[in-house]
């Protein structure tokens, strides 16, 4: 994981988003490949930014990776399909008014790892802020929101329970009314980003691996041919060069399931020597039955020294937060001390505090009822890690790859070997297979429509920007022409009306007509000359609308090839 400060190298793309980003309020989205450093530049953003903002992800382990919190944790919704029943704030009075005040205050909003960002979540996070952010009613609550992901990186997970809410549709556009459901889970099919305007950028230099040596130059290529799904004989080759028959020392284990990791975890664990300790959890007597087994850490939880940790609660210890990773020193019945970098840290048992409801039925609503706690060591192994974990993590080390049975999720082979930086630290429990290359039909497609669909928008702001300025410079030319011609009728009249002793004051008159004439014919020329200018500048703007579309239209053609 990376832990030390690199120095930060500016790209035109970089400096694009930065614009867009700190300059004005437009939504937008930032697209690239692994390791293009869509999250080096969010937390950058953040840095520079002079607005409040929030970071958000995912999964716990990529918000930590930008120093962001969770968007189920911060919007305090709760696990499973978002319906409109959660636009109710949920938890106590108290964490109700904090967020109240939190999204009322809001600027900004940066999602990292949006592959995974499910539709309705994207539309539950455009209610909720809707209604609480800063200005009601409008997109976001007016809250300027970027979002950062590979849509060829995980998609996000769907239950067969909640399969029936995302069908595909001819009639194709996802409703606001959710009880319709989605086309499709992802975020780009959600009614929030269709009617979020959003802005469409691509990083494409990649910083995570080294392109200049020729190793790494190879390795690069075979990645992108594997997210692609354009896998060549010369890329199986070389990834299944790293084929190897025992897990080096050291390593990082990459597997697809939960399963899988658990027993890796178990399988490390007892091949350590030395004394095993024991911590049993305590939970509170109302805690509900129904929670038992989803506990944020397990009854029972087994150290050694030397064992692979993942911290699994907030302020667990100093400087620790959930997703912090540490090896055991040493350990008694009442903490555990970790190094964790270069410090030793010590981790006390946590409690965890939840409210408990209950069914009012007089009111007819739920209301607080108290409290309930489970108290544990919140300490979790951690030698061995779930792709969709890993996604958005870069590992310095060794990393040892176990693609188990199948490969079960588009772009999970590639998440997996995208983590490394170098070939040489990639280590293949098996080969990797032609069944093992899958891409989402949906995110190509998305890709595919996607840059000219920003090129338009972009040609699209800028020829309304024109056409307002032309519009209001035409708009004075026709009054200037009026005032003039009306004058002019009135001094004819004059003129035929007087007698001869008039004539001197008259002719005073006609001569400031005339300069005034002069002047409107002037200006009038001069609006004749803008009005040349725009007709160009208008026929600029449909060339590149033209160019637009006949790019749109080669990328379709070339995509399906
Ligand atoms: N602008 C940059 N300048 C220098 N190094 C970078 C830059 N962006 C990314 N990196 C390097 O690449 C690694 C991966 O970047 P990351 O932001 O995690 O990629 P992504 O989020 O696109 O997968 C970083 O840890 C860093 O080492
Ligand atoms: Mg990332």
């Amino acid at each position: 994981m990376p832990t030390e400060r690199e120095e930060f190298r500016l790209t035109e793309e970089i400096r694009r988003a930065e614009n867009i980003f700190l300059n004005t309020n437009r939504n937008f989205l930032v697209l690239g490949s692994a390791g293009t450093g869509k999250s080096f530049l969010l937390k950058r953003l953040v840095e520079n930014a002079r607005k409040n903002v929030q970071v958000l992800s995912f999964t716990g382990l990529a918000a930590l990776q930008v120093g962001g919190r969770t968007i189920h944790s911060f919007f305090g919704f709760d696990l499973g399909l978002q319906k409109r029943t959660h636009l109710l704030l949920m938890g106590t009075d108290e964490q109700k008014d904090n967020r109240r005040r939190a999204f009322r205050n809001l600027e900004a909003v940066l999602i990292d790892e949006v592959s995974m960002l499910r539709a309705d979540l994207l539309d539950a996070v455009d209610a909720v802020l809707r209604e609480h952010g800063p200005r009601p009613g409008e997109p976001f609550g007016g809250v300027q929101v970027g979002l950062f992901g590979d849509v060829l990186q995980l998609p996000p997970i769907v239950t067969d329970d909640e399969q029936q809410a995302f069908r595909p549709r001819a009639d194709a556009p996802s409703s606001p009314i959710w009880d319709d459901g989605w086309i499709s889970p992802w975020f780009f099919d959600s009614f929030a980003y269709r009617t979020g305007g959003f802005l469409r950028l691509t990083l494409t230099r990649i910083f995570r691996q080294q392109t200049d040596a020729t190793a790494g130059e190879d390795f690069v290529r075979s990645l992108q041919r594997l997210r692609e799904g354009r896998i060549q004989p010369e890329d199986f080759d070389l990834i299944n060069s790293r084929v190897c028959n025992q897990e080096p020392r050291q390593a990082l284990s990459l597997v697809t399931t939960n399963r899988a990791a658990e027993e890796e975890n178990a399988s490390r664990f007892n091949a350590l020597s030395g004394r095993v300790q024991v911590y049993q959890a305590a939970r509170a007597e109302n805690w509900p039955r129904h929670w038992r087994g989803n506990e944020p850490v397990p009854e029972t939880v087994e150290i050694k020294k030397d064992a692979w940790v993942l911290v699994c609660a907030n302020n667990a210890g100093p400087g620790l937060v959930n997703g912090s990773l540490g090896t055991v020193l040493r350990f008694d019945d009442e903490e555990v001390v970790l190094r964790v970098g270069s410090q030793e840290i010590p981790v006390k048992r946590y409690v965890w505090k939840f409210p408990v409801w209950r069914w009012d039925g007089k009111h007819k609503q739920m209301v607080k009822d108290g409290e309930t706690t489970y108290s544990q060591m919140p300490l979790k192994l951690a030698w061995a890690m779930t792709v969709h974990k890993a996604q958005g993590q870069t590992v310095d080390g060794p990393m040892w790859v176990d693609l188990g049975a199948r490969v079960w999720s588009g772009g999970q082979a590639y998440v997996a070997l995208s983590r490394v930086r170098r070939l040489d630290q990639l280590h293949l429990r098996r080969a990797v297979r032609n069944e093992d290359v899958l891409v989402e039909k949906r995110a190509r497609q998305f890709l595919s429509e996607g840059d000219s669909a920003t090129a338009l928008e972009e040609t699209r702001a800028l020829a309304a920007n024109i056409y307002r300025k032309t519009k209001k410079l035409k708009d004075e030319a026709v009054q200037e022409r009026e005032r003039a011609s009306q004058i002019l009728g009135d001094a004819q009249a004059l003129l035929a009306n007087t007698t001869a002793k008039e004539h001197s004051l008259v002719d005073s008159i006609h001569a400031n007509v005339e300069r005034f004439l002069a002047e409107a014919t002037a200006t009038l020329r001069e609006c004749k000359q803008v009005e040349v200018r725009i007709a160009a500048s208008e026929k600029r703007i449909l060339d590149a609308l033209e160019q637009a579309r006949n790019a749109s239209w080669l990328k379709r053609f070339l995509g399906e090839f």
